[in-house]
């Protein structure tokens, strides 16, 4: 692609006004000054900058990050009481990032963050049933029957959830509350805490610790790493 029509697409500039930056001397390609319009970027691998400014290190580069999500930040991109936002927690990437799917405000941990807008479809749409789980603190501790009722499916507002799993690993009946391992492959508006509502176990703290096959491990809350080349090719194949 010629440098005066990148411009253009990128929404830098219209394509007579990408001319004169150019003739200008204020487009460089690699750190080089480029004066000559038929030059043309290679969008894979050129670092392409106006005024110093980098535009884009790479044109259709795909990002993958793992963020930690915490408390108190939005996954949404409108919100009309002005609460942060979790890409205000990504410092050094250039590229405009969107959230896989999306975890409450009041809920931490594994959340996705792409520009592949194919694997983001890919793993938000309910046919491909890749697995959720959560960590939940609820009230009380469920009993037989109640796991029962959540794994088999529970009727939430205007659907019957499919097949969960509830495993309880820790239980503190003089406090009286529990933690539950929570494995969903849905992804209803506020499912995992109706759900616990819903058997009388209300959630006092969620956390999603996995997704598919990938970890949230030990990152720390806030902090975010690139998935790793398997971790990518293991989504896209799920
Ligand atoms: N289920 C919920 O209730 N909240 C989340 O954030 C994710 C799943």
């Amino acid at each position: 692609m010629r440098i005066n029509k990148y411009l253009a697409t990128m929404g830098i500039a219209s394509r007579r006004k990408a001319e004169k930056y150019v003739l200008e001397g204020r487009i460089k390609i690699n750190g080089n000054t480029v004066y000559d319009l038929s030059t043309k970027v290679d969008l894979e691998n050129d670092i392409i900058e106006l005024d110093e400014v980098v535009l884009s290190k790479n044109f259709d580069k795909k990002i993958y990050i793992l963020l930690n999500k915490p408390e108190g930040y939005i996954t949404t991109v409108k919100d009309q009481f002005n609460r942060k936002n979790v890409l205000d927690l990504i410092k050094d990437i250039d590229e405009r990032l969107y959230p896989v799917g999306r975890l409450d405000y009041e809920t931490s941990g594994l959340l996705l963050l792409t520009n592949d807008g194919d694997l983001t479809y890919k793993i938000t749409h309910p046919k491909h049933e890749i697995d959720k789980i959560y960590l939940a603190s609820v009230k009380g501790i469920p009993s037989r029957e109640e796991i029962k009722k959540f794994e088999s499916g529970l009727k939430i507002d205007d659907y019957i959830t499919s097949k969960a799993k509830l495993q309880i690993i820790k239980k503190d009946s003089i406090k009286d509350y529990s933690v539950c391992k929570i494995t969903i492959h849905e992804g209803h508006n506020r499912q995992v805490r109706k759900m616990l509502e819903k058997i009388g176990h209300p959630v006092m703290n969620l956390k999603r610790i996995q997704l598919g096959n990938i970890k949230l491990g030990n990152l720390e809350k806030g902090k975010y790493r690139h998935l790793t080349n398997e971790e990518v090719e293991y989504l896209k194949n799920e």
